[in-house]
């Protein structure tokens, strides 16, 4: 027995027509998607660290210009996002502080150093990449702000995702040097950008409801296939190889067939004990202290507007 607004919700569902912010929804899904695109926005904030350590560092005045437009990108889908999720009803001031108090993740891949600049353009071309794969079906999701937000984030991920691979490319076509650079970054960045579609099916415990409700349309397993079939041509063509011995080209399947990932890394990295979790948290609650003054002052000019407006 389930109420009208809820055999209009299926209807809707059904029919992969949108849910609208005033329509009707269940608890749970309302809940489910604050979740997700919450999460999703703060990724993009804390993703923009890693980078960002590399502007002052990029090697010719081009590659800053770049790096900076892609950094800056990153804060524009953060912003983006972060008002996706206020459409369902909470706050961004709680959001951001379920981030700022850890209860909320963000993506483990963004607990990894960037240690040299080679591991610029391996984030853009693995990191940017696995996010593209698992963001364009996210631009037909159910809830109408999420899937709309995602088709201008997907278009500007295939800008970092180039930029990264001409990176690795330039370097891949270096020197000795340089290229072995840019096989190391492939190296430490393979696996954790595998990691970022998720736990395997069978562990995934919101993947099922989610994908009945049509905000997921794949599962993690299907996503994280998908990219490796993309990538590894895409190395060959870099003249890079990937880190696992296992990976080979399976007839039967029409798809490569991969290794196992370290899960149990995964898990430490959620559970705070990643190589730069301390710092990349460290790092945001101190850039939030120090831009109390900025919103004080935002809050007071939008008070002035406001008294203006009512004279
Ligand atoms: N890093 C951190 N947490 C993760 C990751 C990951 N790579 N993968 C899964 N998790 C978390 C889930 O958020 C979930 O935690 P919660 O229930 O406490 O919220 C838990 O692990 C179990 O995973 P699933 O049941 O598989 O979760 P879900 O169905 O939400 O799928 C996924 C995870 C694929 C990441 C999904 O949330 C998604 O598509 N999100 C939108 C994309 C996104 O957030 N991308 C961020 C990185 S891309 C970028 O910012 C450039």
């Amino acid at each position: 027995t389930s109420s009208p607004e809820q055999e209009q919700f299926d209807r809707i569902i059904e029919q992969d027509s949108r849910i609208e912010p005033r329509d009707w929804m269940p608890d749970a899904y309302r809940k489910a998607l604050t979740r997700q695109i919450s999460q999703h926005a703060h990724s993009e904030i804390i993703g923009m660290q890693p980078e960002g350590n590399w502007i002052s560092r990029a090697p010719s005045l081009k590659r800053k210009a770049i790096l900076i437009a892609k950094v800056q990108d990153e804060a524009g889908h953060g912003l983006y996002l972060y008002s996706a999720a206020e459409t369902l009803g909470t706050p961004r001031s709680v959001l951001n502080d379920q981030l700022l108090t850890g209860k909320a993740k963000y993506s483990s891949i963004f607990n990894y150093p960037a240690r040299s600049w080679a591991d610029v353009g391996a984030i853009g071309w693995l990191v940017d990449g696995a996010a593209i794969q698992n963001q364009v079906p996210l631009c037909r999701c159910s809830y109408g702000p999420y899937g709309r937000a995602m088709v201008r984030v997907c278009k500007e991920e295939s800008f970092h995702q180039r930029q990264g691979w001409e990176i690795l490319h330039s370097l891949a076509n270096g020197t000795p040097a340089q290229k072995q650079m840019a096989q190391d970054a492939v190296n430490r960045f393979y696996g954790p950008a595998l990691q970022m579609f998720g736990p395997p099916d069978g562990d995934s415990p919101n993947s099922q409801q989610s994908m009945q409700w049509k905000i997921k349309r794949f599962s993690n397993d299907e996503l994280r296939q998908r990219f490796v079939d993309m990538i590894v041509p895409q190395a060959e063509a870099l003249g890079l190889t990937l880190p696992d011995p296992d990976l080979r080209w399976n007839e039967e399947r029409g798809h490569y067939d991969y290794g196992d990932l370290d899960w149990d890394e995964f898990k430490a990295v959620l559970s705070g004990n990643g190589p730069c979790n301390a710092q990349r948290m460290a790092h945001r609650i101190r850039a939030h202290e120090e831009g109390a003054w900025v919103r004080e002052a935002a809050a007071a000019h939008a008070r002035k507007q406001a008294d203006v407006e009512t004279k």
